[in-house]
């Protein structure tokens, strides 16, 4: 896969605009892999201002892993207290502890033992191994997705897990050998300063602004796209094609509500077996003479799922009025939604015989 264009201009852009806007943050002053990790760990649920004082006070009283992993747990608790969360604390000592007898102490610095630490994701395991150790990377949060799918106009819903692969295979690609630590951190300056998530974005304070996709078409604030996977209620249904002297019947629909006034064919709410469909039809004055095919099949609307069993019948006599029967150039004139296609398929493939 190749990154779009514009991602392929970010590094240069965003790398001589972070040199003149960093952030001064007491763990970018000094780094090493306890402090990215610690920071990193603070700032997962808690903003960088709120931060800042949990850190210093943090490093003062524990400024290396193994006194992290001496320490009484009820000291570092205490020294969490106010920040929330504090499966971050305890994670953060148990994996100090761990890098003590795993790992003799030293940091680990590959992928897969750093993501093996308690309380380490993928976001957090790629912001150490770029800060901290300067490899490649990336660290793909919420405030990168947002950049990247405004930078590339991606019509892709950011709240699909493949969306977060995709941004992070496209960075993985663009992140600079020489600096990826510090275009991580320039993503995460450039989204809390100036691509925010709330309100208008300071395009014109954008060093990508020229060749944002998003800001080209004036559409900033349509990116990301967040599509919520929608719980569907399903709804089950019989369905039936009649077919009397080359005719179907239909009805309409009330002019309310879902599908209103579109044509359908007659159905009746739950799955009916042969024998419940046939009694339902003498119900409503329809003799069934043949009984040529029965098929499922599911329709899904937004909010509804319909779980179809479809009938098609040979129905005797001409008794009835409940319906419109349509012959078959009648039916243009009477639009029958997508919802019972594959009944009306079975006419127009000739599968069932009018
Ligand atoms: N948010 C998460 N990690 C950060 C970092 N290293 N610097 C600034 N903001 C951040």
């Amino acid at each position: 896969m190749t990154a779009p264009a514009p991602l392929q201009q970010l590094p240069a852009a965003l790398l001589g605009w972070y040199d003149e806007n960093r952030r001064d943050l007491p763990w970018r002053r000094q780094v090493s892999p306890y402090r990215t990790w610690v920071s990193e760990i603070m700032l997962q649920q808690t903003r960088v201002a709120a931060a800042e004082p949990y850190f210093l006070r943090f490093m003062a009283a524990f400024p290396t892993v193994d006194a992290l992993a001496a320490a009484d747990t009820e000291q570092v608790l205490r020294l969490w207290q106010g920040l929330g969360y504090y499966s971050r604390a305890r994670n953060l000592q148990k994996a100090a502890r761990e890098i003590m007898d795993r790992h003799g102490g030293v940091f680990p610095d590959t992928y897969e033992a750093i993501a093996a630490l308690p309380g380490i994701g993928d976001y957090t395991a790629g912001a150490i191994l770029s800060i901290a150790f300067q490899k490649p990377y990336p660290a793909v949060d919420g405030n990168v997705l947002r950049i990247l799918s405004r930078l590339t106009a991606w019509e892709g819903n950011v709240l699909d897990g493949a969306a977060r692969a995709k941004m992070r295979s496209w960075l993985s690609e663009v992140l600079p050998p020489h600096r990826p630590g510090d275009m991580n951190q320039a993503l995460m300056d450039l989204g809390a300063a100036v691509c925010l998530s709330h309100g208008r974005p300071l395009c014109e304070s954008c060093p990508a602004a020229s060749f944002c996709a998003a800001h080209a078409q004036g559409r900033e604030q349509d990116f990301p796209v967040r599509v919520k996977k929608t719980t569907r209620k399903t709804e089950t249904l019989t369905a039936f094609l009649l077919l009397r002297n080359g005719e179907i019947a239909l009805r309409q629909r009330p002019d309310r509500g879902l599908l209103a006034s579109l044509w359908e064919v007659p159905h009746t709410a739950g799955e009916l077996d042969e024998q419940q469909a046939a009694e339902w039809l003498l119900q409503n004055d329809l003799i069934p003479h043949r009984w040529v095919k029965k098929i499922h099949w599911k329709h899904l609307f937004t909010h509804i799922a319909w779980q179809i069993t479809g009938y098609i019948v040979e129905i005797q006599g001409d008794g009835d009025s409940h319906w419109l029967w349509c012959s078959p150039e009648e039916r243009a004139a009477h639009p029958v939604p997508s919802a019972f296609s594959p009944l009306i398929k079975e006419i127009d493939n000739g599968t069932a015989l009018l």
